[in-house]
């Protein structure tokens, strides 16, 4: 049994674009001992340290972020693909490879000040994660850190996020894309 994240992790070729190495958490998250020493090592830095909520960016994001908030016992808050949230929303668009994606959070899911530890499986270009902490930040939220399991550096998602003034958390990277 393997510590190192990166043998529980699968990779396609050629998904969803030819030449993509796309890199398929689900086998991690199938896997009882993958998840449980992902999860640990996403809390391990905040473990002791105040978060208020635990923002989770769908869907991957949903699966790790809900399980980090339980563990910090905090609450949980979902940034959705626009549409799907059903009360008053803040929204935000951002350039995807191909075209352009918007995502949405509860106007009233976090209160000025709080405490947020922003949550996905992955970081490539850090366009989504961008996106999730301009929603965080324009409704007050105040970002302690931002953790993801995967970084693609290549894609330049950290230097981008970094720039940004944001404290990272990788669990472990994979070079080219
Ligand atoms: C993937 C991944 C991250 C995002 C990273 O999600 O789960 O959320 O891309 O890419 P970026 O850093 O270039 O923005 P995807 O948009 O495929 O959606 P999903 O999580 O709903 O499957
Ligand atoms: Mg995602």
């Amino acid at each position: 049994m393997s510590d190192d994240l990166r043998d529980y992790i699968r990779t396609i070729p050629d998904f969803p674009h030819e030449g993509i190495l796309f890199r398929d958490v689900t086998t991690l998250f199938a896997d009882p001992r993958g998840f449980r020493m992902a999860v640990d090592r996403l809390v391990a830095p905040w473990a002791g340290r105040r978060i208020d909520k635990v923002v989770g960016l769908e869907a991957r994001g949903f699966i790790l972020g809900g399980a980090v908030a339980h563990q910090l016992s905090c609450g949980f808050v979902p940034v959705r693909k626009a549409g799907k949230l059903p009360a008053a929303t803040l929204s935000r668009k951002y350039q995807l490879e191909y075209g352009e994606a918007e995502v949405e959070i509860h106007d009233d899911a976090i209160a000025a000040g709080e405490t947020i530890l922003l949550v996905d499986d992955l970081l490539a270009t850090g366009g989504t994660a961008e996106a999730g902490i301009a929603l965080i930040e324009q409704l007050g939220g105040v970002i302690a850190g931002c953790a993801f399991i995967i970084d693609l550096p290549e894609l330049g998602g950290r230097k981008r996020l970094e720039g940004l003034g944001m404290t990272l958390h990788t669990l472990c990277a994979f070079d080219g894309l």
